[in-house]
C-alpha cells in the first residue's frame, strides 16, 4: 500500500468526469486500498478516486468506523433534505460550508469483487455518499455552497 498524492481543488483535473470500472482486478484492489491509506493519513470521512488522480467511478467512506468502498454507484432514490457543513481533503484553504443533501439516500454500487449491493442511508453517511459520488462528475461541495433555512443548520 502507498499514499498517494491528493489532487488539488485548483487543479483542473478534478472537474474530469470519471469513466466506470470495467474489470475488478487486482491494480483496483491495489487503488482502494491505496485510498484507504491516503484517507486515513489524513483522518477524512471520504475519498474518491479522482482524489488521487485516477478516473475511476469509485469512492469510500468511513463513518463511525463503517468503511464501504462504492465502484460503479448510481443513487436510486433520495428523500428529505439536511443541510451539514462539508469540508473536503482536495480543498484545504477555504473553509467548511453548508451544502443542501437529501436527509436519506438510496445507493446502489458493486463492490471490490464486482457484487452489487444496495444501500440506504441517512444522516452523515448520506451526506458522505453524496459528496463522494459527486467527485465522480467534476463536482466539489463548493460549488453548492448555500445558506440554510433558518433552524435547519446542523453544527455536529
Ligand atoms: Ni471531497
Amino acid at each position: 500500500m502507498a499514499i498517494r498524492e491528493i489532487v488539488r481543488h485548483t487543479d483542473s483535473f478534478i472537474r474530469k468526469k470519471s469513466k466506470p470500472v470495467k474489470v475488478f482486478d487486482e491494480k483496483l484492489w491495489e487503488l482502494l486500498d491505496d485510498m484507504w491509506e491516503t484517507m486515513e493519513e489524513r483522518a477524512g470521512a471520504g475519498l474518491s478516486a479522482v482524489q488521487v488522480g485516477v478516473l475511476k467511478r469509485a469512492f469510500i467512506i468511513n463513518i463511525n468506523n463503517m468503511r464501504i468502498e462504492f465502484i460503479n454507484p448510481t443513487i436510486l432514490h433520495t428523500s428529505g433534505k439536511q443541510y451539514k457543513k462539508e469540508g473536503c481533503l482536495s480543498v484545504t484553504d477555504l473553509p467548511f460550508g453548508y451544502v443542501e443533501r437529501p436527509k436519506k439516500v438510496t445507493i446502489s454500487a458493486y463492490d471490490r469483487y464486482g457484487n452489487m449491493f444496495n444501500l440506504t442511508c441517512e444522516d452523515w453517511t448520506a451526506v458522505c455518499v453524496c459528496h463522494e459520488n459527486d467527485h465522480l462528475d467534476g463536482i466539489l461541495y463548493i460549488d453548492k455552497l448555500c445558506t440554510p433555512p433558518k433552524g435547519m443548520e446542523e453544527d455536529d
